[in-house]
């Protein structure tokens, strides 16, 4: 059938499959020019098949000939209804590495559960015997908690007072201000249930206690800190409770693994268009401001760049792993320069309805988030008939 987006608010109802195989093939591309990493062999990602955990299974396949077992939750294909674009980025990658000799398989399911952890575990213990990195990447609205069955919902909110900014609607380049109630004690416990580092736990936990992770093994979970102007609605709200959480565990998890050698870290990645950053208000601002500065500097990167980097100049020089003061990697490194930082500040101020297609790159907002779902992707032909019903060749 002929695919095309179908917009609903901030979601995209459609996915394109040829669109999201292009997208991996280029992401393939841009590893395998940057030369080979002398990283990981067997690789765990929870949070595969978009994003930085996607980026983060094409980097150490293509980057490092590793095996690789992806964990995602995704929408299969139905006879003329697209899949989730993460599961045709999936299928993509699995023919992909299938074709380069690699060993990949896919497990499809919610990984909060205890029955998708099991399935991985066994998993391993057959195919692989042990992991040498877990890449841990779940971004999710919720949760069913495993042990209590309560089905937590994050919110994005600021605490203690109402916060008041700018936002702008990706979709019509209209800027107003918006206010947003500051959330309950309830509130920040159920977003740190969903999005803190209890969950990473139970996976290095439950992979320990079976002894799959390799001497030395190492795991890494994402996170973001950014500015000033987004503090009260990002850091310092809801979500950056949750970050707190996630950053304390990587010291837990840390102290666990010591008697393997392993190691536990939190990268504090870039600022990036994503189904769930275009959902945060006043957020999809900063970042259509900060690609036009990043863009002019030439220091402008999506998730495949910010991956591989970190890999090749972070987790594997050879050398002791570079940190902040409080012990996190940083590859928002170029986000966060001071000058960058200034001139988006400035551009905070000047933005308007009728400044923003000037001084801002909404253009580049808007294309980065179609091609979430495989939309305008240069290499691809959208008049062509194309199917929907693609399968995961490795899915277990
Ligand atoms: P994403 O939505 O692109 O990826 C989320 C992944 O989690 C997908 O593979 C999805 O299938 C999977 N997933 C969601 N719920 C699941 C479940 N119940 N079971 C199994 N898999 C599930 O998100 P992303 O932007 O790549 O975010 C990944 C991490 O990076 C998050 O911790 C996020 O906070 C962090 N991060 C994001 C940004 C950004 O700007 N987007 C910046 C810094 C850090
Ligand atoms: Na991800």
């Amino acid at each position: 059938m002929i695919i095309e987006p179908r917009m609903r608010g901030f979601i995209c109802l459609t996915s394109h499959p040829d669109g999201c195989a292009q997208n991996v093939k280029n992401q393939i591309e841009y590893v395998k020019s940057k030369g080979a990493i002398n990283g990981p062999k067997k690789v765990l990602v929870i949070g595969a098949s978009t994003g930085f955990g996607l980026a983060s299974r094409i980097t150490a396949a293509f980057g490092s000939d590793a095996a690789t077992i992806g964990v995602f939750f995704e929408k299969a294909p139905s006879e003329g209804k697209t899949a989730s674009p993460g599961w045709y980025n999936s299928a993509a990658f699995e023919k992909e590495a299938h074709a380069a000799g690699l060993y990949a398989k896919s497990i499809n399911g919610d990984a909060f559960s205890k029955e998708i952890k099991e399935k991985t575990l066994a998993l391993i213990k057959t195919d692989l015997g042990q992991v040498d990195l877990i890449i841990y990447s779940l971004a999710s609205p919720v949760r069913k908690h495993p042990d209590t069955e309560f089905l937590h919902r994050s919110v994005l909110k600021p605490i203690g007072a109402p916060f008041s900014n700018k936002t702008v609607d990706f979709h019509t380049g209209n800027v107003s201000t918006v206010t947003i109630e500051p959330a309950n004690e309830e509130d920040i416990a159920n977003t740190v249930a969903v999005m803190g580092g209890e969950d990473w736990a139970m996976w290095i936990d439950a992979l320990k206690a079976e002894n799959l992770l390799a001497n030395g093994a190492t795991t890494v979970a994402y996170s973001y800190i950014g500015p000033a102007l987004t503090e009260a609605v990002y850091r310092k709200g809801t979500i950056g409770r949750a970050k707190d959480d996630l950053e304390a565990t990587a010291f837990k998890i840390g102290d666990q693994l010591k008697d393997i050698n392993g190691q536990a870290y939190v990268s504090v990645n870039k600022a990036l268009v994503t189904q769930a950053s275009s959902a945060i208000p006043v957020i999809p601002l900063y970042i259509s401001l900060l690609y036009k500065v990043m863009k002019a500097e030439g220091i402008h990167e999506g998730t495949i760049e910010q991956i591989q980097r970190l890999y090749a100049d972070r987790l594997y020089t050879g050398k002791p792993i570079p940190t902040d003061d409080k012990g996190r990697i940083r590859i928002d490194d170029w986000e966060m320069r001071e000058d960058v930082q200034a001139q988006v500040a400035k551009l905070w101020e000047e933005a308007t309805t009728e400044t923003l297609p000037t001084i801002g790159d909404l253009p580049g907002y808007r294309s980065d988030f179609l091609s979430l779902f495989g939309f305008e992707i240069d290499q691809v032909d959208y008049q062509k008939d194309t199917n929907e019903m693609v399968e995961i060749e490795g899915l277990v």
